[in-house]
């Protein structure tokens, strides 16, 4: 089981995305673990205030160490969990780090919000900050979202484990298309390999079409599959004929 611990001032923006479909039905069965705890929770004044303005002046406030750093240490306890901050200033989140954290037994997250934190909780607890883009968001509650849903899946038993395996960006290609009935849409015809019943050219015909998707739309993600020794001696020669040049 892997248990997520989740810091935040909005734990119900949680509610939804955590209590549908597949995170819902991962948690009935025990499979994952989710706690939800409220920063506010640790600020110790009448008012529970947990952000101030920022030292030096500017906009916008500041998340104060004490609360955030008492809320960090009483959900870390002993067994020193990776402590994740959710920041556009983070290493950029993938699915190979989503592997990564599926391994783990508890990951804890924690959201920024306003203009950011004191930065002395981040020197002093966090011992990883990541981002799910480029681009700036509320606060951290979406991306640890994004980062939970990622990760749960990969989680044995949350999804059928042949689901994973040729995804997009599983082992650094896109993947295949996929076609259910009827047999023929508004003229368009599915391609007749998959009605061939030839399991093998299926299998060949989606390897191609995994390589030919990502040369025309993630050319970068071929030349890393390259690199890592992903595409076999016959990807090669398909990628030859389409004109990938490989360095
Ligand atoms: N908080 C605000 N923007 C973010 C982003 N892009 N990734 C992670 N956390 C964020």
């Amino acid at each position: 089981m892997l248990t997520f611990d989740i810091l935040t001032l909005f734990p119900a923006m949680f509610v939804g995305p955590t209590t549908e479909s597949i995170l819902k039905r991962a948690q009935q069965a025990d499979l994952i673990a989710l706690r939800l705890h409220n920063i506010r929770d640790w600020a110790t004044d009448r008012h529970h205030t947990a952000d101030d303005a920022p030292y030096g002046g500017g906009a916008g406030m500041v998340m104060k160490a004490a609360p955030l750093a008492a809320a960090i240490r009483a959900t870390v306890g002993d067994d020193a969990p990776p402590v994740i901050l959710l920041s556009p200033d983070g290493e950029t989140f993938t699915q190979a780090i989503a592997h990564e954290l599926a391994q783990a037994e508890r990951v804890v997250l924690v959201c920024g919000h306003y203009e950011g934190l004191d930065e002395r909780v981040r020197e002093a607890l966090i011992t990883r900050e990541l981002s799910i883009g480029d681009y700036v968001l509320t606060g951290g509650e979406l991306a640890a979202m994004v980062v939970l849903d990622a990760v749960a899946r990969l989680v044995p038993g949350v999804i059928d484990a042949a689901s994973t395996a040729e995804e997009s960006h599983s082992d650094g290609l896109l993947e295949y298309p996929h076609y259910t009935r009827p047999a023929v849409w508004e003229d368009r015809p599915v391609p007749p390999v998959l009605v061939s019943g030839h399991h093998g050219e299926v299998a060949k015909w989606r390897r191609r079409e995994r390589l030919r998707r990502t040369l025309a739309r993630r050319p970068d993600l071929l030349a890393r599959a390259h690199t890592e020794g992903q595409l076999t001696r016959d990807d090669l020669v398909y990628l030859a004929d389409l004109g990938w040049m490989s360095t």
